[in-house]
């Protein structure tokens, strides 16, 4: 199948940052930096907090800005005693498209199991949105040489008893763990090898038609200045970026990576 289909998206995953109030000033500012070039070549998402998602839609639609809008966690039923949580027809309600699952630290502060994981992958794909599901390693899981081992575990397991045809709108996000909010990018190089990886594995679990069209992101304190070099790699199809999203300026220049030349930032 094409490889056309595989359009970057760039993601902003905001975590527990930026009120309704702060989320709107910067969407705001985003818009007026990212232009209709930007958007012809590439996606864009944005996670806001739940409590800004309702904020952010109203100025998405109302202003005709052309980010897709993103929650970053969901609940696996439709509905029900669960306090606190919030479900997959609440997001869709909202216009919600794209659906973050399992990211690294909902398994490592919430207990999050790939088993329930699998489950919210499921929720997302039958209330037609589109789950954006996070695997990636821990640094002594890469010293002792398992990162392949456990991307392709956690890939088997989230992914089980999904159909090719739920898969069309999947997209994976190669997180490994010792990269987030730390500074330390794995190398481009290093990054491409494990996106190759979770190609492979979809390949092997599904089909190499599906393999080619599924979008994979890398994620781990992309910059700016990194951005470029990540995303000119084969197998790297956008970024999940966290820090250098919360600033309308840096995220607007990862969006905009292919205008700029990475030696000279
Ligand atoms: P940072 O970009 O802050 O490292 O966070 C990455 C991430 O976890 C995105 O989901």
């Amino acid at each position: 199948m094409a490889e056309s289909t595989r359009r970057p998206l760039i993601s902003a995953n905001w975590k527990m940052n930026l009120n309704h109030l702060e989320a709107l000033k910067v969407v705001q500012e985003l818009s007026y930096l990212v232009s209709k070039d930007d958007v012809d070549e590439v996606d864009i998402t944005i996670h806001p907090p739940f409590t800004d998602l309702r904020t952010v839609q109203t100025a998405l639609e109302s202003d005709k800005i052309p980010f897709y809008l993103g929650a970053q966690n969901v609940h696996e039923a439709e509905s029900g005693a669960f306090t606190g949580e919030v479900s997959a027809p609440m997001l869709s309600k909202l216009n919600v498209r794209y659906v973050i699952v399992g990211h690294s630290e909902r398994r490592q502060i919430f207990g999050e199991t790939d088993a329930v994981i699998n489950k919210k992958v499921k929720a997302v794909v039958k209330n037609e949105m589109r789950p954006i599901l996070c695997v990636g390693e821990t640094q002594e899981q890469r010293d002792s040489g398992e990162a392949e081992s456990v991307v392709t575990q956690q890939l088997q397991a989230c992914l089980k008893g999904l159909k090719e045809d739920q898969l069309e709108h999947l997209t994976l996000a190669y997180e490994p763990i010792w990269a987030i909010g730390t500074g330390n990018t794995a190398s481009a190089d290093d990054a491409q090898e494990m996106c190759a990886l979770v190609r492979s594995v979809v390949a092997s679990e599904f089909s190499s038609e599906v393999a080619d069209v599924t979008r994979i992101q890398y994620g781990g304190s992309v910059k700016p200045t990194n951005a470029a070099e990540l995303l000119n790699k084969p197998d790297i199809d956008g970024a999940l970026v966290g820090g250098a999203s919360l600033e309308a300026q840096s995220f607007a220049q990862i969006v905009q990576f292919r205008l700029h030349d990475f030696e000279a930032l």
